[in-house]
Order: structure tokens, then C-alpha cells, then sequence
């Protein structure tokens, strides 16, 4: 790992513009599971392929309804751990650095990271299937039962349509903004940090490619192996919570 790490930060210690994309990984050794990891309890019935699209919320609304409440209520219990404290930290080591997230739980933001794009959206927002009219989160935790259950979405008090999460489900677009931000921050960057993604689902598995040809340079922290690693301009395999620190450390950073 040592190797791996030094040449990770000989490369960092060049840029002034850094970009992180993160996965699932990256809240791993919060406790969140990654998508590709066998779902516990009564989820295990169900592939989340089948749970995370309009089709699915259409045809079961309770059952699509009651896991997002389940893993919404999960991102509340968990905490971000050191790796994503080392991304905040690392805000201050560079001219311009963000966080651009395939995750939906939140934990950058709560770890203390103020430059985030949220390319899935986010569990802490929920709007109505038809109209997108916001529903109030403080509603939402009267509904979470204490454990994980099919729920009926309530109605949109606008337009009467069924409640859902404001997260990007397989077949939706991505949100706009983010995605034109992402692209900016990416083909200007110097450095890709590419965290905890198994780099398979586009469009975000995108952003490597385009910013190696934009003339950036990226640095995957995987344990495993991914279609990115053949590509990438060094891999470090190690988790975000051992990696990151190290990086943050090595770099002198509070
Ligand atoms: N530290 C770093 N990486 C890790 C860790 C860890 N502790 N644990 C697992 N990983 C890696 C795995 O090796 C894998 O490559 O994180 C990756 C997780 O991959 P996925 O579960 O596919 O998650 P992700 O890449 O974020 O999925 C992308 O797919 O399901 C949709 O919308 C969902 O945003 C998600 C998207």
C-alpha cells in the first residue's frame, strides 16, 4: 500500500483541481451497504434493480414506498466515518475541490464537505410522482416505521399524486444541474479521485473517461478491481476509510 499511496499523493501534490466521485464504497464502512452486496432482511427477497424504477414504484408503490423509507431511516442512523472527514479536510489543500456522489445517503454533507454534486439525488428529498411538489421531510419520519415494512405513500397535497423519493431511479434522467456541473468539474479538473464505484452504471461511469480526455489524471481507491482499473493512471487498492486519511495526512492537512 505504501507505493500505491506515495505515488497517489506525488500526483495529488501537482494539481489544484480535484474532483472525488464516489460510490457505494465510499459509505461502506459506514454501514451502508453497497448496491452489489447481497440487501438484508426483507429486502433480500427483492433485486434493487426491480425496487429503484418508476415501473416498480407503479406496480408495488408500497413496497418501492417502505424500502426507501428503510433506507432512508439507515442514512439517519449511520455516521460518515474518517474517509469522508478526510474529503472535507482536503477541501483546504487544493484551489478548487468537490465532491461529485452517486450517493443518495447524505454523509458528504454531514462529514463537513460544502462543494458536492449530487448526480442520484438524495434520501432526504422526497416529491410527488407527477407534479415533483415537495413533501415535507418532518412528515416523512412520522411515517417510517420503526422497522422495515411495505408503506403506502401518501398523496401530494397539490396534485394528489403518490409520494416518492428524490432519487434517480434506473431509466430516469440524471438532474440536470448536476450533470452539466459534474462535466465542467470534471474536464477542468487536474486530479479524479475515483472512490467506491464499481464504475458500471452510466452516465457517471462517464466522468473517468472524460476527464482522462480532458488530460486529467486518475487515481481509483478500490479494493477491487473495475472495468475503470485498465484505464486509470494508478489504483490503490484499499478502502476509503484507510486510503483517504492517509492521502489527507501525507498532504498535511488538518
Ligand atoms: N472502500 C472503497 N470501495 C469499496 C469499499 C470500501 N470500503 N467497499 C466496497 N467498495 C467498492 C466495491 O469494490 C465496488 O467496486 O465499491 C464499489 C461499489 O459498487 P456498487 O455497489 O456498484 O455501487 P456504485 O458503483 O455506487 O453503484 C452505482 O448504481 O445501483 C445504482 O444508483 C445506484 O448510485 C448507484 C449506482
Amino acid at each position: 500500500m505504501a507505493g500505491e499511496r506515495e505515488r497517489a499523493v506525488e500526483v495529488l501534490r501537482r494539481a489544484s483541481r480535484v474532483v472525488a466521485l464516489t460510490g457505494a464504497g465510499m459509505s461502506q464502512e459506514s454501514g451502508v451497504p453497497t448496491f452489489r452486496d447481497a440487501l438484508t432482511g426483507l429486502w433480500s427477497r427483492y433485486d434493487p434493480m426491480e425496487l429503484a424504477t418508476p415501473d416498480a414504484f407503479r406496480r408495488n408503490p408500497a413496497r418501492v414506498f417502505g424500502w426507501y423509507l428503510s433506507r432512508w431511516r439507515g442514512a439517519r442512523t449511520v455516521s460518515p466515518h474518517a474517509g469522508h472527514v478526510a474529503l472535507a479536510r482536503l477541501e483546504g489543500a487544493f484551489g478548487d475541490f468537490a465532491v461529485v456522489t452517486q450517493n443518495v445517503d447524505g454523509l458528504h454533507r454531514r462529514a463537513g464537505s460544502r462543494e458536492i454534486v449530487e448526480l442520484h439525488g438524495c434520501l432526504e428529498a422526497f416529491r410527488c410522482f407527477d407534479g415533483g411538489h415537495s413533501f415535507d421531510i418532518d412528515r416523512i419520519e412520522q411515517l417510517a416505521p420503526p422497522e422495515d415494512a411495505e408503506v403506502e405513500p401518501p398523496a401530494c397535497d397539490t396534485c394528489g399524486s403518490p409520494i416518492r423519493p428524490g432519487v434517480v431511479w434506473f431509466g430516469e434522467t440524471l438532474p440536470a444541474g448536476a450533470v452539466e456541473r459534474a462535466w465542467r468539474l470534471v474536464q477542468q479538473s487536474d486530479v479524479v479521485l475515483v472512490i467506491g464505484t464499481s464504475a458500471v452504471v452510466y452516465p457517471a461511469a462517464e466522468l473517468p473517461g472524460v476527464a482522462l480526455a480532458a488530460g486529467a489524471e486518475v487515481i481509483e481507491i478500490n479494493p477491487q478491481e473495475t472495468p475503470l482499473t485498465p484505464r486509470a493512471t494508478l489504483t490503490w487498492r484499499a478502502t476509503a476509510a484507510a486510503a483517504l486519511p492517509q492521502l489527507a495526512d501525507a498532504l498535511g492537512v488538518r
